[in-house]
């Protein structure tokens, strides 16, 4: 039971978190943004470690201790590339334990105030069976993505005929036993639906493949989200309910612009069909000679540039190149060369990574621009600079309906005059494992090595 001491503790809390997810809306505020949010769960914790319903401290602590070192020692080690995956791990906790919650909400009703056992209140018993099939898919749902991105499962879509209507039907059956559990209370009913919603998690996020990642992490953001709202409601919790409410609106905002960005249907993403089940679309194979360049012949191509453009992706990330490329830009800029940035919605591995990245280097936020913004310019621009980006440049998304990233909008750096491509190999894919046509364009030198250093080779020229 919440007390007005603590129910104005909940308020500030829940403010500070909107506050955070505004600050979190553009790079400039971000740091405020997070602070915020910091305060506002402390102040959660601390208002909910005083409620009168807290009556021992010993697994609490012993729990947040135990979480607390877990979560710093992952913290710390994490790569910054590996960041997608651990936050679908993290998804797959919150929907666990969602379903733990409303699994001992059912078999100890008294303790949570809802009723006693054969005699739940009916709301208790909608708010049960919710909360227990969007954790379950959550759960399971996650562990797939994880899987996926972690490269333990084949990012290859797994299909077959028919699948986005079993999905459907599964989802129907769901609906059918939340509405059978509601008005009998029966246990195999319950079991029933949670097991349903496992299998569906797993359904749902089998078939995405490719590039279409982004918009599943973001849909299991959401639906994490909803799962902890649900959470809150069987906990009597206001304040979990508001969390896990922006949570899951945010999610899916988020997962609108990823579809947007990716030019997919929000009804196949959340019936589980999204993407093209296609070929690996290749590139012209008649026109497969690739023109290797040195950093020394970059350099002489980028001084003599008026305009220059930077297209960042994964591979900046996983080299850490982004303070080579920056030393690079300003060494152009004082030469009196336009320097610009573009980034795709889903450059690199999670949404805004390119963003942070470029924020860590202190690139001006002025010089960075979005896809729709800066698509029209490159035409007339003498030279991109492409630095372990590779998807999201392909122009075959654009041409070829067989590929697995078709109608995925694309920056289009092939019509600038001239293509600088760093990356380490020719035969190294993008993430979706498609070939990219424009390495082997007449107007491309490609530069095979590390990002990071081949970027600071053409520095030593440019110095
Ligand atoms: P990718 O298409 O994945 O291409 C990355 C490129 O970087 C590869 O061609 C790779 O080639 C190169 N690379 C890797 N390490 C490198 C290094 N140390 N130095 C130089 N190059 C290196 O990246 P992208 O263009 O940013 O596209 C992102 C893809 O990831 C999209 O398909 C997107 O849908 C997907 N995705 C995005 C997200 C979000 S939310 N952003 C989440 C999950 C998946 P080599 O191996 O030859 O070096």
């Amino acid at each position: 039971m919440t007390t007005n001491y603590s129910a104005f503790l909940y308020l500030i809390s829940a403010v500070c978190f909107i506050f955070s997810l505004r600050g979190l809306s553009s790079p400039k505020t971000a740091i405020k943004g997070n602070l915020s949010g910091i305060a506002g769960m402390i102040i959660a914790v601390a208002a909910t470690l005083s409620l009168p319903a807290v009556s021992s401290f010993g697994f609490i602590v012993a729990a947040v201790i135990a979480g607390g070192v877990i979560g710093l020692i992952i913290a710390r080690r994490i790569a910054m590339t590996a960041l997608p995956q651990l936050v679908a791990a993290f998804h797959s906790l919150v929907g666990l334990a969602a379903v733990l919650v409303a699994w001992a909400s059912f078999s100890s009703p008294a303790a949570y105030g809802i009723g006693t056992s054969g005699h739940i209140a009916l709301s208790s018993l909608i708010e049960m069976s919710l909360g227990v099939a969007v954790g379950a898919v959550t759960f399971s749902g996650s562990i797939i993505a994880f899987a996926k991105l972690q490269g333990i499962l084949s990012g290859k879509p797994l299909r077959f005929r028919g699948q986005t209507l079993l999905n459907a039907l599964i989802a129907a059956v769901i609906i059918v036993y939340i509405i059978h559990f509601a008005k009998t209370e029966s246990t195999l009913s319950f079991l029933f639906l949670t097991l349903l919603s496992f299998i569906l998690g797993f359904m749902l996020i089998l078939p995405v493949g490719g590039a279409d990642m982004p918009v599943v992490i973001s849909m299991l953001n959401s639906y994490s989200g909803w799962a902890a709202a649900g959470i809150g409601f069987t906990l009597r919790n206001s304040l979990l309910v508001i969390t896990g409410a922006l949570v899951g609106s945010s999610g899916a905002i988020l997962s609108y612009i990823m579809c947007k960005a990716m030019n997919r249907s929000i009804f196949n993403v959340l019936l589980g069909g999204i993407g093209q089940s296609g070929t690996n679309g290749s590139a012209d194979e008649t026109a497969k000679t690739a023109n290797i360049g040195s950093a020394e012949d970059a350099a002489v191509l980028l001084e003599n540039a008026q305009k220059v453009i930077i297209v960042p992706g994964y591979g900046m990330a996983v080299a850490q190149s982004q303070f080579a490329l920056e030393e690079m830009a300003e060494m152009l800029k004082k030469k009196g060369i336009a320097i610009k940035y573009a980034i795709h919605p889903v450059a690199g591995r999670m949404p805004g990574h390119m963003n942070v990245l470029l924020a860590e280097a202190k690139i001006p936020y002025e010089d960075v621009f979005e896809l729709d913004d800066i698509n029209g310019e490159f035409a007339d621009t003498d030279v991109v600079y492409i630095i372990g980006a590779n998807d999201v440049t392909n122009p075959l998304a654009k041409t070829d309906s067989s590929s697995p990233i078709y109608g995925m909008p694309v920056l289009d750096v092939e019509k600038a005059r001239n293509i600088i491509v760093v990356k380490r190999s020719l035969a190294g894919k993008g993430y979706a494992g498609v070939d990219n046509p424009v390495f082997y364009a007449p107007n491309t030198m490609m530069l095979l090595g590390d990002a990071k250093k081949v970027t600071e080779e053409i520095n030593k020229f440019l110095k």
